[in-house]
């Protein structure tokens, strides 16, 4: 049986935008941040607390957090990969931080500088110091279909990294699909092992579309239980250290899939279409939702 409700949590002022040659303006991204707070999105990751050597595009972290207009019931959760990074983000006013792992040595590596074991000793100091804040942290594993070093990852060693996360006391456990090689088979593989370690109920998906595949993996996904579903206005995006991999799924598409299930969002897709028509307009970039394709024929 499908979820009746879904949780979105917006990735693309985060994930979206990181990926950006050219640094977008302050201004623009918290005015695409403040449109996408009226779309009804219930999570909007707003920016990352990562070193500007690493991710020069979100190195206005702080002017971000501070410009926003924060809409209430609305979560703005932020990357936080180390305490320095936490500590900076709940001086910004940050109320939630997301920790990022993988499942594959080598993507931990060139992502965070350092081995899985080490990024968990480091996640962990950064629980700790959310559980003292009150600060809900939410857990990222990347590669989880996928590694862009490694190629094939075992679906138990993602199942894994999921379980310390989960037990530390993440609440919830985003599964990224970083490079977008998965597929309806390796999704079900791969979700049947982590929900042997993790509840269903505290799983997300997050899925990159550089092979087509992200709405048939979110729908296998929602079949088995999954009810949170990350995604980016306009497709935008990429991982700096996963080149060649496109952008997550377009929460227009995702959207429009869901409705047509019944399943509610609580999103209005016009204001979204609309967030997403902006963010293009001042990238000058064709929009990669086939959602917002369409309606501008309409
Ligand atoms: P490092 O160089 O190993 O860190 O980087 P370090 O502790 O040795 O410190 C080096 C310098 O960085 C020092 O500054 C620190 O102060 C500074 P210096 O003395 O040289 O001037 N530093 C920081 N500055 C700001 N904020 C911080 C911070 N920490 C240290 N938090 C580090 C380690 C983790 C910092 C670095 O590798 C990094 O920032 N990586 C971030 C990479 C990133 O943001 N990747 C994209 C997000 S993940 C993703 O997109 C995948 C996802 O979407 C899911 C999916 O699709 O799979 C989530
Ligand atoms: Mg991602």
């Amino acid at each position: 049986p499908l979820p009746k409700k879904v949780k979105i949590v917006e990735v693309g002022p985060r994930d979206g935008l990181q990926n950006e040659k050219t640094i977008v303006p302050t201004e623009t991204k918290i005015h695409l941040i403040n449109m996408l707070s009226e779309s009804g999105l219930p999570v909007i990751e707003a920016t990352s607390f990562v070193s500007p050597k690493w991710v020069p595009q979100m190195a206005d972290q702080v002017e971000v957090m501070k410009g926003i207009c924060k809409k209430p019931g609305v979560s703005y959760p932020v990357l936080t990969p180390n305490l320095k990074g936490f500590q900076a983000a709940v001086k910004a006013g940050a109320s939630e931080v997301a920790i990022f792992g993988a499942a594959s040595e080598l993507f931990s590596k060139k992502n965070i500088n350092c081995s899985v074991d080490e990024s968990l000793q480091r996640f962990d100091e950064v629980v700790t110091a959310a559980k003292a804040a009150g600060v809900p942290v939410r857990g990222y594993v990347s590669c989880v279909l996928g590694c862009p070093y490694e190629g094939k990852v075992a679906p138990a060693k993602v199942a894994h990294v999921a379980k310390r996360l989960y037990s530390m006391g993440c609440y919830e456990i985003s599964l990224g699909d970083t490079t977008g090689v998965g597929t309806p088979g390796s999704m079900t593989e791969m979700l049947e092992a982590v929900c042997r370690e993790v509840p269903v109920s505290a799983l997300a998906v997050h899925c990159h579309d550089t092979y087509g595949q992200a709405l048939a993996n979110i729908f296998v996904a929602l079949q088995m239980g999954v009810s949170v579903v990350d995604s980016s206005v306009a497709g935008l995006g990429g991982c700096p250290y996963a080149q060649g991999a496109s952008g997550n799924v377009a929460t227009e598409d995702v959207v429009y899939m869901l409705h047509g299930l019944g399943i509610q969002t609580g999103v209005d897709i016009s204001k979204l279409i609309d967030a997403g028509a902006f963010i293009c307009r001042t990238l000058n970039r064709k929009t990669n939702s086939k959602v917002a394709q369409a309606t501008c024929k309409l």
